[in-house]
């Protein structure tokens, strides 16, 4: 951490930090007033980088390829050892966690290859198991009369679904959770967690190669393990990093969504009954939590200049690709900043846009549907419990950590 980061920001077209507190408990206030004076921001925290705030600025920045690159998606730099690792590696081996870390062509084939894992046919088998999974977690504290929406219930769901899908030990989930959290979340202010647990989760997963290699099965990882680009197979090296990838997208990301939803409708009566008499809206509310409380921001590295307005990118920065702001733009959404539950025309773009859109939406809206379901089944009248005591984090996820929450038994 420099000296600066930390510091109260006084400018925020010039020096904003997506890690400051009052900007990861409530950024709207923050992306209207950018929208409004300075659509493209700069600040020179945390390695440098431009944030967009309206959504066609979003949506032709996604289209600029090779322009701007997809190979060092994250948020936050990594420590300069680890930098220096990920060039190494990506000299010997190529993309590190294709698609997601590569750009077309390559791109385009490793993208192909997950896309039926996630299809809605193959998401449905894992629906009966995630009702099941959702109503256990409930029966862990629905006679306490109160529970922690986040840790007791949000969180476990994610890392158990996608372990089951992986062909992982789902009552592992626990470590999954703590590693994705290592990687994406302590790990954008502490470098070492970075490292440490990707080094914890690329190390899993060499072994389950090996061992997937002498008894395949009907699992990803054993398909990845069967698959060819022109003819040949993948290296280990790339099964890994697909495997890392598969594990971490879905987790923190799914688990911020289900977690904002509950948070909203703990805090906003109107909306819970209204949801709860009324059980058709599921599918409009769940497109607007994703809509207001977007969880994901990506990265992109300039590769060659670009002006966009009064914004000059040069080789070398990075924009952020602010997908939660572009939700929040009037000239897209009527009643931009206020949350419609039966909203009709929602062309969010939470999941990303384009080349890269989210591989495993249909994964994420199914887990959302039906932890946000049960949950009304089993606890249709609750509320925060302790305010003050609710957490938010944010960076390349933005979701809350702690909801306490109470209801009648
Ligand atoms: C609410 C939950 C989720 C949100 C908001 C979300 C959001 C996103 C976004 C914004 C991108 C675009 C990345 C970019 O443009 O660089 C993305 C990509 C991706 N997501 Fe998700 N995601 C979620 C859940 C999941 C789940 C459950 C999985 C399952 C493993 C998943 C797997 C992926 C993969 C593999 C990519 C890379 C696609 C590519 O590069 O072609 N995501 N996600």
């Amino acid at each position: 951490m420099s000296e600066q980061e930390g510091c109260p920001v006084k400018n925020w077209a010039t020096d904003y930090d997506v890690l400051d507190e009052e900007y990861v408990r409530d950024p709207v206030p923050l992306w209207k007033e950018l929208r409004e004076s300075c659509p493209i921001a700069h600040t020179t925290r945390w390695g440098g980088s431009w944030l967009p705030t309206k959504y066609k600025d979003l949506q032709a920045m996604v289209r600029m390829v090779p322009e701007l690159s997809s190979r060092a998606p994250n948020v936050m730099p990594p420590s300069p050892e680890l930098r220096a690792e990920l060039i190494a590696e990506a000299k010997q081996y190529g993309s590190e966690s294709p698609p997601i870390t590569a750009d077309p062509p390559e791109q385009i084939a490793y993208r192909r290859m997950i896309l039926p894992f996630f299809n809605p046919r193959e998401v449905e088998k894992f629906r009966p198991s995630s009702e099941q999974l959702c109503h256990d977690l409930i029966d862990r504290f629905i006679a306490n009369g109160s529970a922690d929406a986040a840790t007791d219930y949000a969180q476990q769901i994610p890392p158990r679904v996608i372990a089951a899908m992986l062909g992982i030990d789902p009552a592992r989930g626990d470590d999954f959770t703590e590693w994705t959290r290592g990687v994406l979340e302590l790990g954008q202010t502490q470098p070492e967690l970075r490292t440490k647990y990707r080094k914890i989760i690329r190390e899993f997963f060499a072994e389950l190669v090996v061992e997937r290699r002498r008894n395949p099965g009907d699992d990803m990882i054993s398909k990845l393990i069967a698959s060819e680009i022109e003819g040949q197979p993948l290296s280990d090296y790339t099964v890994i990093g697909m495997c890392n990838l598969l594990l971490v997208a879905g987790i923190d990301t799914t688990w911020s969504s289900i977690g904002s939803a509950l948070w909203h409708f703990a805090s906003h009566g109107d909306d819970r009954r209204r949801l709860a008499g009324d059980a058709s809206l599921f599918g409009t509310a769940i497109e607007e939590m994703l809509r207001f409380y977007s969880p994901v921001t990506m990265a992109r590295k300039v590769t060659e200049p670009v002006t966009m307005g009064d914004a000059q990118f040069i080789p070398g920065d990075k924009v952020l690709l602010n997908f939660p702001a572009a939700n929040h733009d009037p000239e897209i959404f009527d009643r931009a900043d206020e949350v419609v539950i039966d909203r009709e025309k929602n062309r969010h773009i939470a999941f990303g846009v384009g080349i890269h859109r989210c591989a495993g939406s249909n994964l994420a809206r199914m887990e959302m549907d039906v932890a946000l379901r049960v949950w009304f089944e089993r606890i249709p009248e609750f509320e925060l419990s302790d305010p003050d005591s609710v957490t938010w984090v944010g960076g390349q996820v933005r979701g809350p950590r702690s909801v306490p929450v109470s209801f009648a038994v």
